[in-house]
């Protein structure tokens, strides 16, 4: 797994971006070629997403935004937002980071309202911040689920892939966790998948 880590760069005074992490293994200082950036989109600030967000994240260093602290307006024809709105700031951390991980609950057999509402806003990284758009070309997408039904619902993974795919995004799959029967399978799936998108 650590086989491609790129060792001794920051001896020659190299910068990483944004997108990649320093860590110490072994004592020496190594960096992470990709750092996830992990949106979570419950209504609920200690929701189980997020609970099992965590899991799934367990050792994998990332970058959380909980969207239930943050401002997303609805998507609004005009462009014009308020100056509080933070999809913007979000839409930078998407450029620079990779893995994209989208982590919602079922909600009426779809994401959140409030991970919609951030989906259509990306509708403005294809009008008026269309370098935004352009730099998601490429990365790839993510998915953490979590609702009260066994299976994940029928048609759930439609509109992240199709959106993925309309990106010029790698669909990566989807974690699906169950409140009432834990799914290790896909759990354990994802896990090494993000895995070896961020370390290799
Ligand atoms: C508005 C609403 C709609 C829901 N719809 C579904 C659903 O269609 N299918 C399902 O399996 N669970 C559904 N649930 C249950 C939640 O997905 C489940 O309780 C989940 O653990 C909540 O996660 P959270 O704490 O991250 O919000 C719904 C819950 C709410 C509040």
């Amino acid at each position: 797994m650590t086989g491609n880590l790129i060792y001794g760069l920051i001896k020659k005074k190299y910068k990483p971006s944004n997108s990649q992490l320093i860590v110490s293994l072994n004592h020496k200082n190594v960096i992470l070629r990709k750092k996830p950036l992990v949106i979570v989109g419950s209504h609920r600030k200690e929701s189980d997403t997020l609970t099992f967000t965590e899991e799934v994240m367990k050792g994998i260093p990332h970058k959380l935004i909980n969207l239930k602290d943050r401002k997303i307006s609805a998507y609004c024809y005009s462009g014009k937002y308020s100056e509080d709105d933070d999809f913007e700031k979000i839409a930078s951390l998407m450029a620079v980071h990779n893995p994209i991980v989208f982590a919602t609950p079922v909600y009426w057999y779809t994401m959140s309202g409030l991970m919609k509402d951030y989906f259509d806003r990306i509708t403005d990284l294809l009008t008026i911040n269309k370098t935004g758009g352009r730099r998601l070309r490429g990365k790839t997408m993510f998915v953490i689920s979590v609702g009260s039904d066994k299976k994940c619902p029928d048609g759930f993974e439609m509109p992240f892939r199709n959106t993925a795919t309309y990106l010029g995004m790698r669909f990566g799959g989807i974690a699906y966790q169950s409140t009432k029967r834990k799914n290790i399978k896909d759990f354990e799936i994802i896990r090494r998948r993000l895995i070896r998108h961020t370390y290799i």
